[in-house]
Parts: C-alpha cells; structure tokens; sequence
C-alpha cells in the first residue's frame, strides 16, 4: 500500500516508517516539523537502504498544501500521527492544541474524502479513559474525564472519527490508544528527541544518566501502588510501530471501525524504571522524590488481547530491550538531532 504518514519526522512516526517499508509499504510524509528535525528522516532512509523517504513540509491545517500532495500521490491509507502532544502546554494553550489538533484533523479527513482516500489509522491514547474504571483497562472501558486539553482533543477526534465512518460506511477507522511508547531504533540512529526539559519519563531519565540533568524528580511515592509511584504500561515504540503494520491489514480487510488498546499489558513503577535502566545499563540515575504532578494518576496498563486476536499483534519486547534502546539512542546522540 501506499501509505500518507502525518507526522511521520516524530518520535512514533519515524520508527513506523521503517516497518511500513520492511513489510513491503511505501510512504509519503508530510510534517511542518514543529517537534521533529529532517535528520530523523534522513535516517530512515539510511536505515530502510533507500535514497530518501518522500517528504512535503506541510502543515495539516493548510488545505492547499495537503491538496497538493493527494494531487501528486495515490494513497491506500493515512496513518495519522501529526499532532502536538504536551499535556503541560496544553493547559496554558488550549486553543493552539484545539486548532492544531482538531482543526488540523478536520482540515485533512475532509481533504482525504474528497480524493476517495477513506481509510485511516489514528494516534490515540490511553489519556482517553481518564482515571480508568478498571484495571487492566479494556477497550470496553468507559472513556473518562480527561485531565487536560490534549487529551480532550483525542477524545474528541475519536467521537469524529466514529461518526464519520458511522455516517459513511466506505470508511475504515482504527483508533490505536497507545500506553506509553519508549526506546528506540536498535541501531541507535533514530529515537525520541523532545525540546527543552522533557515532560516524560524515559527522556527524563536517559538525560540524567548522559549528564544533562542532575537527578530525576520522581512525582510522588505516596500512591496507591506497590511502591508508592506511578504505574504504567511501557511500549517498545518498534513494537508500536508494527502494531500499525497489522492496523493497515485490517484496513484492507475494511474493518470498518476498529478500536485497538497498545500496550504490553504490565505495568512498571517509577522506580522499577529506575533500577532496571541501572541494572541493564551499568549508569547511574540519581533521582529525589518531589511531589505529585498535577493530574496524574496512581495506575495506568491495559489488557491488549483484543489487538492479539483481532489484529494479530503482540508486544515483543520487554522492559529490558526497552530501557537499553533508549539508552543506546541517547548515548550515541547526547544532543538528539541536533548534532547534525
Ligand atoms: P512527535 O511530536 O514526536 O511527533 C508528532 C509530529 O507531528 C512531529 O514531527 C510534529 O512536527 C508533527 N506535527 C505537529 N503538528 C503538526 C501539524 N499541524 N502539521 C503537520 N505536522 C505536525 O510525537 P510522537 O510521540 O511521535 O506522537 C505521535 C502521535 O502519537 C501524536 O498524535 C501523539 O499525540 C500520539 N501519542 C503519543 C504518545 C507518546 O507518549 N509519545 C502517547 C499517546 C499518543
Ligand atoms: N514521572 C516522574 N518524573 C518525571 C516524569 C514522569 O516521576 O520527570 C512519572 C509520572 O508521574 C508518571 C510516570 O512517570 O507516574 C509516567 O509519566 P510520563 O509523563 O512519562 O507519562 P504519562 O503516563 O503521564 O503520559 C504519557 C503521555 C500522554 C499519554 C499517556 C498515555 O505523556 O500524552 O502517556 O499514553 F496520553
């Protein structure tokens, strides 16, 4: 197939173009690089042994820009990962997460539609189900109350998509939520490269192990948990990215709409985090317990059977490959992509 991947210079999108080809897919990228560097895709293209992966700098939210390329490109399928995604941010600019997010979602569903390309591939998240009502969560988990803008707008964009392919059958929707994608590329080109101070964990974390922060501000060790910090559910990005390998089969068997929970199904504290990345990487990763962060929640990690029986995908990798990619990226490029 031939694929449109918004967003495809970022974290989740780079390492999903390398499966895409491996599994016999070619892909067009449009990004306006607002969170991403070329260098990234100057990568993958090393990686996958091609001169380069097509690219349109292109913002979602510009409709002649995006008629331009579905004039020069036939497209399959769109996987749908341009988005921004910083729930702190979110708070203090909700509009711009609005306009950007669901505004620019519009813009290109409409866009597609009008050039007969109806089968998408969209980047949810477990934000949608709020403080969940069971654990481990399933799909038939009600979604909840979301914390913040950013997860209002894929909450939202889910209600948009469903209605869509409610209203027009001829669509094929998959709805991934993902869990919490971290590590990288074995080889170590490509990983995640955040801006400034990360709001995350793992680049959190891999920083302070390289000597770019000082220690690791741990949110909170009075939660309902075995150890007393968070618990979530961490995802192998390349495992991620094959999850969408198996999203577009279903597609092609048009599925209709498919909702899909990615995740690994185990959930890891903090401090598990922690000590594993010590253990398997000889580093240390001084860290102090602060207080907790603002809208978080104690326990977070799914059942993700129902992507098993249906999409015929499984997480690969543990914990252990996931914190030794991540370290193996950010030691290989302490400045991300910046050193290009
Ligand atoms: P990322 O920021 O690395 O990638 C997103 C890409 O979209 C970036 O390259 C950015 O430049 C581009 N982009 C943003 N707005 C755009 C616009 N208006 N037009 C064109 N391009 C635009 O983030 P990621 O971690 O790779 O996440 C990919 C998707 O997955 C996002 O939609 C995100 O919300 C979702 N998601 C991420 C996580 C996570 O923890 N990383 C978890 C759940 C869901
Ligand atoms: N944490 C720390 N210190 C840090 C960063 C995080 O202790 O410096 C803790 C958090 O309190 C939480 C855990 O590490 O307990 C994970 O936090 P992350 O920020 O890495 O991830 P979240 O689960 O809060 O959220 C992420 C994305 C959301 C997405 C969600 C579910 O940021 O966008 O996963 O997919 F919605």
């Amino acid at each position: 197939m031939n694929i449109l991947v918004t967003g495809g210079a970022g974290f989740i999108g780079s390492h999903t173009l390398i499966e895409l080809y491996a599994a016999g897919h070619t892909a067009v990228v449009i990004d306006n690089l607002s969170n991403s560097n070329p260098v990234a895709l100057k990568r993958v293209a090393e990686i996958i042994g091609i001169k380069n992966i097509p690219f349109y700098k292109v913002d979602i939210r510009d409709r002649e820009g995006l008629e331009k390329v579905f004039e020069e490109h036939q497209f399959d399928a769109c996987i749908h990962f341009a988005g921004l995604k910083a729930v702190g941010e979110s708070v203090e600019k909700p509009w711009e997460y609005y306009d950007n997010n669901i505004g620019g979602t519009l813009t290109l569903l409409d866009v597609m539609r009008k050039h007969g390309c109806k089968n998408i591939i969209f980047s949810s998240s477990a934000t949608v189900y709020g403080d969940p009502a069971e654990i481990p969560i399933t799909e038939n988990c009600p979604k909840g109350q979301c914390t913040n803008p950013y997860g209002w707008t894929k909450s939202m964009l889910e209600q948009v998509l469903m209605d869509m392919q409610k209203a027009d059958p001829e669509w094929n929707v998959v709805l991934l939520r993902y869990f919490n994608p971290v590590g990288a590329h074995p080889s170590g080109r490509i990983g995640e490269n955040p801006n400034g101070i990360p709001n995350n964990l793992m680049p959190y974390i891999t920083q302070v192990a390289v000597g770019k922060r000082k220690e690791l501000g741990v949110f909170g060790n009075d939660y309902d948990t075995p150890d007393g910090t968070g618990v979530r559910d961490y995802i192998h990005v390349v495992d991620l990215a094959d999850a969408h390998v198996c999203a577009l089969k279903a597609l092609e068997r048009k599925c209709g709409l498919g909702i899909f929970n990615v995740g690994t199904g185990h959930g890891y504290s903090v401090l598990d985090m922690v000590k594993v990345f010590i253990r398997v990487n000889r580093v240390d990763v001084p860290y102090s317990i602060k207080p907790r962060r603002a809208g978080d929640i104690a326990t977070c990690y799914c059942n993700p059977s129902k992507a098993e029986s249906e999409l015929g995908w499984k997480a690969k990798y543990g914990i252990e490959e996931m914190v030794r990619d991540s370290w193996n990226w950010q030691r290989q490029n302490p400045e991300g992509y910046n050193e290009e």
